[in-house]
Parts: C-alpha cells; structure tokens; sequence
C-alpha cells in the first residue's frame, strides 16, 4: 500500500504521517507539503529517517509537478489535508485560502482520475456546518446538517467537500470525506488557541481573548482524529461522510484558565479583546455513524491529551521558537494590533 498524504508537514498531517508509519509499518508514505508559514520541516526530522517516508516540497496547486509526482510514485490512497486553516487569516486574506483550499484540492482529484486511485479522502471540518446558538446544548451537527458557512475559510473548506462529491457522484471518484472538530495535541502552529495560550502564557505574555470568552469549541486529542480518519480509510463506504468528534464541549475561557494553572501562571495575564468578526459561536458533532459505522471513537480524555499537549508544548520550546522567530512576529501585531 502506498499513500499519499498532503499539508503532512503541518499540524494534523505530521501526526497522521507518525501514526502510519507506527501503525501500517508495511505502507509506503508519500508527503507532499509547499512548507508554507504553517509547516515546519523539522517536525518531520523523525519521519525523513525511516526508508517508508519520502518527502516531496510542492504544492498542490501546481497541476504540472502534482501530476509529475504521480506519475513517479503512482499512490494508492490520496488523503488531503493541505489546506489554509486559520480562520483569522482567511478574513485578512481571503483569496488563498479559496486557491488552495478549492483548486489546489481539484488538483488533486484530477490527478487521481488521470493515474487511478483505490480512495481519495478529503480531510474536513465541521465548521461548514456553521454554528450553534450557545442555550441549544441538545443541538449537534449530524452529517446531514445543512452546509451554512460563517468565515471565507469554512465557505472555501465546504466548497472543497461539495466538489469531492460532485467527482463522486459525476466521474466515479472513490471519494470519502471526514469533517472533525477542533483538535489539539503536538504540532499546532501557534496562531491557534492551545499553543498560542502555552506560548504567551510561558513567557508572561498577556493572553488574548476574544470577546467575553464564552464561545465553545468540541476538542479532540489530534491522534484520535488520525484514528478517525484511518477508520474511515479501512472501513468507510465510499461517497460518504463522517463527522468525527467527542463530545467533549468547552468554553474558550475555561481552557485558557486550565492552561494558567497547569502552568502556574496568574490568571492576571487574561486579556479580553475585540471580537473575531462573524465569530462562530458553538460547534459540536454528533459522531453516532463514525461510532457504529465505523467503531471508532476517541481514547483520550481532555484532562489527560491538555496534560500531555502542556507538557509537549513545554519540551519543545525550540520548535515553538523556529515557529514564533521571523514572520510571526509581524503577523502577531497585525493580527493583535486593533483588538487591545
Ligand atoms: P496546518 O495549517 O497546521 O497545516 C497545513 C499544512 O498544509 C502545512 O504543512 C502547509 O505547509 C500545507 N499547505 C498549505 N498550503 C499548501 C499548498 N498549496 N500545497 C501544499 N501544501 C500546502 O493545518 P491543520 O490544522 O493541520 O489542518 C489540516 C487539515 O485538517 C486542513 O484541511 C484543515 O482544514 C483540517 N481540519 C483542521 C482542524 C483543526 O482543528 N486544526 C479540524 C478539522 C479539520
Ligand atoms: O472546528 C474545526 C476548526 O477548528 C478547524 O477547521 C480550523 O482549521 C481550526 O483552526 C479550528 O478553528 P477555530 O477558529 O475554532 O480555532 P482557533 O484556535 O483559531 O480558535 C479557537 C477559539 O478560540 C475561537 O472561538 C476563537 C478563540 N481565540 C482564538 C485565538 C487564536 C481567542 O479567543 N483568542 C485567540 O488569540
């Protein structure tokens, strides 16, 4: 078996990356990255030791060397997780993240219709789905929930899974589709809640959070997701969709102050600062038909998976320095600059 995983230089995909080469040590795995701002090659220093991984730096907008890489390494399995994925940026910024997000995923099914492919899985959120009112606890998204996106960033991630459907349904495409709730874990660019909290709070930094802190995001340790996603890839149905979640919903306040006492800092250092506009304001998925289907269902409990992130994060204060050094430092006042 020989899979080809896109954006593995990133966050969710370096973990998905370690978890096949642990996991299906007979599977060649074939990364392709652009290793843009949000990759970083040393994450995947382990990875380039072993003889099943081989690195290609391209992206996959670029039709001419995706195609070439085909041609060379002509993959099995294709699993996309290349992608824009901060939502702050797609609203500073929106163009690149429908090039990437939509086309550069058309790249990639083309490929796959012209060399033959057994499965392409497109890696999903759930924020296409948009959001739920925060007094509707009974509210989730189910798979049928209607696409109803808030930020360019989730309108360019639907617009992605309705065209891996529409090669489905019009060119036979063997297309899956999983759509996940926020993960957190090892790896994460620090522009994202966890590690930009960890980040700033280690170096007494104030802590930013936007509006009253209240908006609620469904965690999942990232290699539960990989879990998912290797269900889906073994034991999923072909044209189908899979929410994978864990019910495990938590205001964004309450996880900024687990990361004040897990690293003895004061809660002083909280700042409340202007809103995200269109600031989505619940998600949760009901994950039922990946548990029956597919028998997956997360392993690690968020007390203990933001034990372990901490502590990561806490180890690797290298790596957290390789991502922050150089351009962060602007995008940082940017991004934080009106909102104080
Ligand atoms: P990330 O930003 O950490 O990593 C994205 C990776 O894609 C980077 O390595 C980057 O270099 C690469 N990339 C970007 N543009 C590229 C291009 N044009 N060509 C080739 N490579 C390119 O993202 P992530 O958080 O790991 O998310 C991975 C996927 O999972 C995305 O599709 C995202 O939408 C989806 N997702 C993320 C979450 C989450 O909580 N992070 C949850 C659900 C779904
Ligand atoms: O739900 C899945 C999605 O989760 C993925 O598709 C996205 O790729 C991923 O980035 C994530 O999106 P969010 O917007 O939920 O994640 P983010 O870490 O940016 O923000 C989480 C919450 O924290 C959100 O309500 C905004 C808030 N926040 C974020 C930052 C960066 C703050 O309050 N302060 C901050 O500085």
């Amino acid at each position: 078996m020989k899979i080809l995983v896109t954006g593995g230089a990133g966050f969710i995909g370096s973990n998905f990356v370690y978890l096949l080469l642990e996991e299906r040590p007979d599977w060649k795995v074939v990364c392709v990255d652009a290793l843009t701002y949000a990759a970083n090659i040393h994450t995947l220093n382990d990875a380039l030791k072993n003889p099943n991984f081989t690195f290609y730096k391209e992206d996959i907008r670029n039709r001419e060397g995706i195609f070439e890489i085909f041609e060379k390494e002509h993959p099995d399995v294709v699993v996309n997780f290349a992608a824009e994925s901060h939502v702050d940026r797609s609203i500073e910024n929106p163009g690149i993240f429908l090039e990437t997000n939509i086309l550069g995923t058309q790249v990639m099914m083309d490929a796959c219709r012209k060399y033959g492919i057994e499965r392409f899985h497109q890696v999903g959120t759930d924020e296409v789905y948009g959001d739920l009112p925060l007094d509707r606890p009974d509210l989730f998204f189910h798979e049928d929930t209607p696409i109803h996106t808030s930020s360019p960033y989730s309108t360019s991630k639907a617009s992605a899974d309705l065209l891996a459907l529409a090669y489905h349904r019009t060119y036979g495409l063997p297309v899956t589709i999983s759509r996940c709730s926020n993960n957190y874990g090892p790896y994460q660019f620090p522009e994202k809640l966890i590690p930009l909290m960890i980040n700033n709070a280690s170096q007494d930094k104030k802590l930013p959070v936007y509006g009253e802190g209240l908006n609620v995001r469904d965690w999942l340790y990232v290699k539960d997701h990989c879990y998912g996603i290797l269900a889906v890839l073994e034991k999923g149905k072909v044209g189908e969709v899979y929410n994978l979640g864990g019910h495990n919903e938590k205001a964004n306040i309450e996880i900024v102050k687990i990361i004040l006492e897990e690293l003895g800092k004061p809660e002083s250092l909280i700042t409340y600062v202007a809103d995200r506009k269109g600031h989505d304001q619940r998600y949760a998925i009901d994950p039922s038909k990946a548990n029956k289907e597919l028998g997956w269902g997360p392993t690690t409990m968020f007390k203990d998976g933001i034990k372990l992130t901490i502590d990561w994060y806490k180890n690797h204060m290298d790596w957290m320095n390789e991502c922050t050094s150089g351009e962060y430092q602007n995008y940082y006042k940017e991004m934080y600059k009106d909102r104080v």
